[in-house]
This record gives C-alpha cells, structure tokens and sequence, in this order.
C-alpha cells in the first residue's frame, strides 16, 4: 500500500495546473448510457474513481476507449442492466447508472451504496424521484430495482438540495413523456456542466444552476463530444494549500466563478487573491487569522473543502468554530490533526472549536476519507518534521498525481511504498 512521506516546513511558488472535475466527470460518463452511440469526453482526469465508473461501464456492456484526458463510450452495445455488488462497493457514486439505465431500458438493477466513513449517505431522494416519474421501485437483497414502461415527466420536490439527486432524476426525465419540474435541487457548477451536455445530446433542460429545474422529455439523445469543468475543490486544495505554507502560486486551467465561498473565506484569514478569467493568484500571509466557517450547499462554503480548511486553521491566530452542516460524520481528519498537535474539540458530532497552535509536529497519520486525506497533506506541509500518511488510496480516488504537483511547487514529498 502507498503512503505519502512530506517533511514540512517549504513554501510553495509557481505554477499549477487544475485537472478536470471528478464530481462532474462521473456524472457526465454516466450520461453516456441515455445515447444509443459514441460520446466522447475530453479533459478527463485519471483517477480510480473515473476508472470504476469505466469498468462498471464496460460490464454493463459499453465499449470504451481510454488515453490520457480522453475516454469514449459506445452505448449502442449497452445490454444489461444490472450494476453488480462489487463495482458498486468500490464507489458509491455508481448510483449515477439508475437514472440513465431506467429511463433508456424501462429497467434497472442497481446495488444499493453503502454509507462511508462522512456518513449514512441514503438514497432516499434518488428512488423517490424515480418513482414520481411513474417507476415501480423495489429494494431486494441489497439491489434495487426500477422499472418504468416509459417514464413520465411530473413534478419533484427534494427535501433538501441532493447533488447525486438531482443529477439522477435530470438525467432520467429527459427522456421521460412530457415535463419535469424539479424544485429545491442543488445549483453546484457539476449541475450546470450535466444539463450543458444533455442538452447538447438534445435534451431540453431550463433553469439548472438555480432551484428549480424543467425539463421537456425527448425521444432519444445523440452523440456529443465533451469537455470536462475544471476541478473546484482540486483547486481550493491548492488555494489553502499555500494559504497555509506561505509562497506565491498560480492556479491555472481553473474557474474562479466556482470557488466563491471558499475565496470569501480565506480573503478574511488574510490571504490575498487574484483571479482572472481561468486562473487565480494565492499569496499565503502571516499571521493566519481564524475564521468561522459552516458548510453549505452550492454556492455556499463546501462541504469538500471542510477537512483542508480545518487543517488551515489548526494554525490559525486565535480561535475557529467549523460547523459540518451536510454530513453528520466528516471529522475523523480531526482525530489525526489532534496527534499531530492540533488543538480541536468537537461538541454534537458537527461543530469543532479549533484553537490555533504555533506549529503541527510531524507524525505517522492515516487517511480515512478523500477530504480528509487533503487536509493531512496540508498538515504536513507545514509541520516541523517528516510526516507519513497511510491509505493513501483514498487520495487517489479525488487527486491526480497531487503529490507531483505539490513537488512542482517546491514542497518536500513523494510517494513511498
Ligand atoms: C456529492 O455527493 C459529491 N459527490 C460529494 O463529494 C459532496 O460532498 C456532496 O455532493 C455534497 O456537496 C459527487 O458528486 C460524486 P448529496 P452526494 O446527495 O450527491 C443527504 C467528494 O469528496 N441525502 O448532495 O452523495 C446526504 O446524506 C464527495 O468528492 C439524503 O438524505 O451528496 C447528505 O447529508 C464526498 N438522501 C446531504 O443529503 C438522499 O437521497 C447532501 O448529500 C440523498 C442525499
């Protein structure tokens, strides 16, 4: 198994450039399985989560072609249904298949998403959607199972705004008979970058990015070519990143439009920012001043950028209150930053005080979650001595080569076996 080894202490200067977004490539490639031919994707980020979604693919019966930053999908010779136990296991984000497969099949069999290490993470929103647009939904032995003859469109109201949610049921209504309304959906950029591509298929989709989507169902979608969005928590990672090491960096490839919550926030923790068109300037800047933050759907402070941010503000002047309103269980990079000197106390499960230290001291840390494993890269970057940090793998889900990018930059750390 990888660890990840830093000796901290650098500061990071010059230039990075930003992969494609992993939270809107996989809904995206999921969307190839509404065409009944080729979709091409561009900017394609080479991480194990877009692999999985690949293979789970290619099982379902999908002929793909892979190079760096590209994949096709042949749909036309999609045949079966059912996303298996073992594909679903290795990410939960498979749920992306359900939508797609029952409104193209009228059936599918999906195996349910188990929770993970931020939480429960229900589908509940997702299979009553489906079943608003007339689908037969059963859950059997760990799967579920939809069935629909055709779907049609109606009226949907999400109890809270659900990212997977909604890009479930958009993708599904567009091929439903007649309207879909769906109300109170999440505005993230992946949202607005989904219904760009489905309506470039020929889908007819209104209103993405605000709280109420509508959609005219169409009897078939073609074949597109698609570029993937830039990765906005990538680069919010790297944003605090050097807002923690100190130095000077340029974010390349990367839209500013997309990390507003996050830029307000470090902005007030004293660092300064620069954006332009598709790049922003970070200027780290002593003291850090603590900041209180609360996560919040799109386009409030995400939830993503949590675990990086807390990890800033371990060595922050002064004290931070950091409320995780989204998950319920999405500290456990808290328990780590406690052993590497942190100074953190958790009241009711989602509220941390965390006291601003002088220094981190370098430890052996494991990773729990994707986020999570960020904020200890971030740690030890800035503690006194060489940390390492196990189960890597759950980095490699969200990162492409972060570690490489990071050693461009000036910091001391590699990649050990
Ligand atoms: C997406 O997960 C992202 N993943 C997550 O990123 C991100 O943290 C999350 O949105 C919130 O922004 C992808 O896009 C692949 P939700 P998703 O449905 O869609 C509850 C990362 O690090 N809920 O918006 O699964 C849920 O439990 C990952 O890249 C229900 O109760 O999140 C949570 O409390 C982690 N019932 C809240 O809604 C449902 O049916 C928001 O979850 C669906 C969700």
């Amino acid at each position: 198994m990888d660890k990840i080894k830093i000796t901290g202490g650098r500061q990071l200067h010059g230039e990075v450039i930003i992969s494609g977004a992993k939270n809107a490539a996989l809904p995206l490639i999921a969307s190839s399985i509404l065409v009944n031919g080729k979709t091409c994707f561009t900017n394609v980020p080479d991480l194990m989560d877009i692999t999985s979604t690949r293979l789970l693919l290619e099982d379902l019966g999908a002929i793909c072609k892979v190079s760096k930053g590209y994949l096709e999908v042949e749909g036309s010779s999609i045949k079966k249904i059912e996303a298996e136990y073992d594909l679903v296991r290795k990410m939960r984000a498979s749920i992306l298949v359900l939508g797609p497969l029952v409104a193209r099949f009228g059936h599918a069999k999906v195996s349910l998403p188990g929770g993970c290490a931020i939480g429960a993470r229900p589908v509940n929103m997702h299979l009553s959607g489906l079943e608003a647009l007339g689908a037969s939904i059963s859950i059997d032995h760990g799967y579920i199972e939809a069935k629909a003859d055709r779907l049609i469109g109606n009226e949907i109201y999400f109890d809270m705004p659900t990212v997977t949610g909604t890009e479930n049921l958009m993708m599904a209504a567009t091929l439903a008979k007649g309207t879909s309304v769906l109300r109170n959906v999440a505005k993230e950029p992946e949202i607005v970058a989904l219904a760009d591509a489905l309506n470039k298929m020929g889908a007819k989709i209104n209103g993405a990015g605000t709280a109420i989507i509508t959609i005219e169902g169409v009897k078939k979608l073609s074949s597109v070519d698609i570029n993937i969005i830039p990765d906005r928590i990538e680069t919010g990672t790297f944003m605090v990143a050097v807002a923690a090491t100190g130095g000077d960096i340029l974010i390349k490839g990367c839209n500013p439009d997309h990390i507003g919550g996050l830029i307000n926030k470090l902005k007030a923790a004293g660092t300064m920012i620069e954006t332009f068109k598709d790049s922003i300037r970070v200027v780290g800047h002593t003291p850090i001043q603590s900041v209180d933050i609360k996560t919040l759907p799109y386009p409030g402070f995400p939830t993503d950028m949590q675990a990086q941010f807390m990890a800033l503000m371990t060595i922050a002047k002064g004290n931070s209150m950091i409320h995780e309103s989204i998950f319920e269980n999405r500290f456990a990079h808290a328990n780590e930053l406690l052993r590497m000197g942190a100074d953190i106390s958790i009241s009711n499960g989602n509220l941390a005080m965390v006291r601003g230290v002088k220094r981190l001291q370098a430890a052996q840390v494991m990773a729990s979650d994707l986020r999570a494993s960020a904020s200890l890269v971030i740690a030890g970057l800035v503690a006194e001595g060489t940390t390492v940090i196990s189960r890597v793998y759950h980095m490699d889900r969200g990162y492409e080569a972060i570690e490489k990018k990071l050693s461009l930059l000036g910091a001391d750390i590699e990649r050990i076996q």
